[in-house]
């Protein structure tokens, strides 16, 4: 089987990140991680690609005039690695459309609540607010508009009495590192696509996101072309 190559991008711990490498080593999943890139040049996240010699490059906003100019750099390191996909782990900028439109398709992103509730930051409290019953981590398509490309994946807790935005963090994000790798282990086993901005898998339309299944894997439920022929 070849090697799925990923390139991340990260702006903190790198927890992932770690998870990624650990699924390699172990032989779990065949990636390559051609690179680490971070907008933050204190990202833990830099230290952890440094310790697994994985190429670590710090690319800093100051010396950047604009949002476009920044993500040109991006754009033109990306390029130099050639990555089959991009991994947004914890990556803290809004990317530019013209950068997101350069790889439909390629690249992904985890984030920390059940999309489409609560795109953007604070989602732990904001669930809590609204006094939701669950939350949980979903894994995307990232598209120009923030956090809003086609669903691949989701991972789903439930909210507990006394919980806390740090208590649900904690508990959800060793289920997000297994959302992660189940997603990239779906990525090298099959063929993964936005086509018309939704999620096909081996050519058949998924209109909901794949649940995380208690094996750690994502529960692959037939497809609408699947579904429908059995009707
Ligand atoms: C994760 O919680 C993810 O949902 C969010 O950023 C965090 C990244 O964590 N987008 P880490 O840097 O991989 O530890």
């Amino acid at each position: 089987m070849t090697a799925l190559r990923c390139l991340v991008l990260l702006s903190g711990h790198g927890s992932n990140l770690a998870t990624m490498i650990a699924a390699r080593d172990s032989g779990r999943l065949p990636l390559d991680i051609c690179a680490v890139i971070s907008n933050r040049s204190t990202a833990p996240g830099l230290d952890i690609a440094r310790q697994a010699d994985i190429p670590a490059i710090f690319v800093d906003p100051a010396n950047h005039p604009d949002r476009q100019d920044y993500d040109r750099q991006l754009s033109r390191l990306i390029q130099e690695w050639q990555p089959g996909l991009i991994v947004l782990a914890g990556f803290m900028r809004i990317l530019s459309a013209e950068l997101v439109n350069s790889y439909p398709g390629r690249m992904i992103n985890l984030h920390p609540s059940l999309l489409p509730k609560y795109t953007g930051l604070d989602t732990y409290n904001r669930a809590l607010t609204a006094g939701d019953s669950h939350y949980g981590a979903s894994i995307h398509f990232v598209t120009p508009e923030l956090d809003a490309g086609a669903l691949i994946s989701q991972a789903v807790l439930a909210i507990e009495p006394g919980d806390s935005a740090d208590i649900m963090a904690d508990r959800l994000q060793p289920i997000e590192h297994q959302l992660l790798v189940a997603s990239l282990e779906l990525f090298s086993q099959h063929t993964v696509e936005l086509i018309d901005d939704m999620l096909h898998i081996d050519g058949k339309l998924h209109e909901k996101p794949l649940p995380l299944a208690t094996d750690g894997h994502l529960a692959l439920t037939s497809g609408l072309d699947q579904r429908s022929q059995s009707e």
